[in-house]
């Protein structure tokens, strides 16, 4: 069974597919953004929240890291509507939550407040600069938060992959069955390359499972599609994993690009799902130059073991080296960069789309197989 408990020692479930919505009549639009999260509000993704957070947690999660009571949390998870929409609004109010024309959920209105963009954006994301996309969405989303806890009362539709939405009571259950007393949880938004294989098998070998549980929420335009991705995990599990010592299944958040904040969210979450470990290797959640590399990892020192509830588990940049003739990383290689096989993100990316293939020191060949043929598709050639 697996052993972990819940954030906050509740597992929250906040559905209610029979709720009466005939007597709410005001409605707040959703993006998809906070669908998402309202989603994962609901199935105890984000325990022990029960709803999108109130002025009093929001500035103390923005400036402390902590839910008002102490608890540990990193990002706020709010609920911007316009100044239109909020002056339709009033404590104490039932609002229908919307997604394009269907009805998803409803908030019991609690407070409405103006947060302070530029303070969010320094904090959370530790830049005010309107090009890093976390910021960015930021200011693009509207001007007032409504607060309240929530109740989902119809699923998103989800049109692939179906078999891999789990709620976090589902993977606990799959972990019990199997028979883990210790998972680790991997967050990935990219394919698995050879980088990502090491470090999830190194951590493998002193815990019972590993959760391959990567996000497929709003990413930015050019990271790739989680289409795509899918079906590269699979036939990278099918091919190179031991299948009764592993579990895919997705993580439908949004990406915040938050790094270190993020790195502590992401595992918080993945605690919610059963996870005992999480790992989290190098710039975690990073976009651009704007964490340190190894930020994510330092910001765990901020917060005792027994206040975290699950356990980092950390890994310095890993690589192909040449000499070594096989993975190592920074910590375990002697050798010097040019015996590395390095290659960027940004290179990746246009290396696949020109039909081209990194090496197998870089990244399986079955990967390597979907994913040209999958960017063949989205780009249109
Ligand atoms: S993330 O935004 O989801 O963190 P990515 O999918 O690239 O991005 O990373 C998934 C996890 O693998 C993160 O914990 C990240 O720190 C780690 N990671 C990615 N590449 C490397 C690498 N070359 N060496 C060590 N850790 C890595």
């Amino acid at each position: 069974m697996s052993t972990n408990q819940p954030h906050g020692g509740v597992l929250i479930n906040r559905i209610n597919f029979s709720y009466d919505i005939t007597k709410v009549s005001k409605k707040i639009e959703l993006d998809a953004f906070a669908l998402s999260d309202l989603e994962l509000l609901a199935i105890g993704a984000y325990s022990p929240l029960t709803g999108f957070l109130g002025k009093a947690d929001y500035e103390s999660v923005v400036y402390n890291m902590r839910l008002a009571d102490g608890t540990v949390w990193s990002l706020p998870i709010t609920l911007p509507v316009t100044e239109a929409v909020a002056a339709q609004l009033a404590p104490g109010d039932m609002a229908q939550l919307v997604y394009e024309g269907t009805v998803y959920g409803v908030i019991e209105v609690q407070e409405l407040y103006t947060p302070n963009k530029e303070i969010e954006a320094e904090n959370v994301y530790g830049t005010t600069e309107i090009k890093h996309p976390g910021v960015k969405k930021l200011w693009e989303r509207p001007g007032v938060y409504v607060a309240g806890p929530i109740t989902l009362i119809k699923r998103p539709k989800k049109n692939r992959f179906k078999e891999f939405y789990l709620d976090p009571a589902e993977t606990r259950a799959v972990f019990a069955e199997r028979g883990w007393y210790t998972v680790v949880g991997f967050q990935t938004r990219n394919p698995v390359h050879r980088a990502h294989e090491y470090i999830q098998k190194t951590a493998l070998e002193i815990v019972d499972g590993l959760f391959l549980n990567p996000l497929v929420g709003e990413t930015k335009a050019d990271d790739i599609p989680a289409d795509i991705r899918m079906e590269s995990y699979q036939v990278l599990l099918q091919n190179y994993y031991p299948l009764d010592r592993v579990f895919l299944a997705v993580f439908p958040a949004a990406m915040r690009y938050a790094g270190p904040r993020e790195a502590i969210f992401h595992a918080i979450v993945r605690k919610n799902y059963g996870c005992t470990h999480f790992i989290v290797g190098r710039d975690h959640a990073g976009v651009g130059n704007y964490y340190g590399t190894y930020d994510a990892q330092r910001i765990f020192l901020n917060f005792s073991p027994e206040e975290l509830g699950i356990t980092p588990l950390f890994f310095e940049h890993s690589f192909y080296c040449k000499k070594c003739g096989n993975m190592a990383s920074t910590k375990t290689c002697p050798h010097s960069a040019e015996d590395h096989l390095h290659l960027s993100g940004t290179k990746v990316r246009e290396m696949l789309s020109r039909g081209e293939a990194p090496p197998p020191e870089f990244s399986r060949p079955e990967v390597v197989e979907v994913l040209i043929r999958g960017m063949k598709v989205a780009i249109g050639n």
